[in-house]
């Protein structure tokens, strides 16, 4: 990469590894439901009862914004309860929350769920269908 000023250059590397923890994350955590593409189609799918969504829609099935704070607490898990039916899709929160027990000390459980959970947003939303 050639920056052409060091504020633009590191603002990009930033979302770049962003999107590429989003990605990694995605890919082991999510991709065996919700498919490599994101489109809804993993191996798991056919065992669930309900269809993962295909999460490249999401923008536009939400009148073309991405939307982050429903897909935040849809991921989170805890504080949003799905409207019908029983919840297939695993609550991350907690999941993230004995994850962080790993993570070196002062990095508080919310601050690492947080974090983790936006990553994943930031590579969710640069897969979303115009
Ligand atoms: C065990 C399968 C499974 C895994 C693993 C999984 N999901 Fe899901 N997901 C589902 C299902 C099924 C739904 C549909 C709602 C329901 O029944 O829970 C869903 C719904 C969603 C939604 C709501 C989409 C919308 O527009 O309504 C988002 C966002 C989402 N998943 C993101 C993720 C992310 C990010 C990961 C990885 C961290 C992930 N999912 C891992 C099965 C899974």
């Amino acid at each position: 990469m050639t920056s052409v000023t060091l504020g633009a250059g590191a603002a990009h590397a930033t979302d770049t590894q962003t999107l590429r923890s989003g990605q990694a994350f995605y890919q082991s955590a999510c991709a065996q439901c919700h498919g490599i593409d994101a489109k809804g189609g993993g191996p798991l799918a056919n065992v669930l009862t309900a269809k993962p969504t295909d999460l490249t829609t999401m923008s536009r099935r939400n009148g073309g914004q991405f939307p982050f704070y429903e897909a935040f607490k849809m991921i989170e898990g805890r504080t949003a309860v799905p409207a019908h039916g029983t919840r297939e899709m695993p609550a991350w929160g907690a999941i993230l929350e004995i994850e962080q027990r790993g993570q070196p000390q002062g990095t508080s459980p919310s601050t690492y769920v947080y974090g983790r959970i936006s990553e994943l947003l930031v590579y969710l939303e640069s897969v979303q269908q115009r």
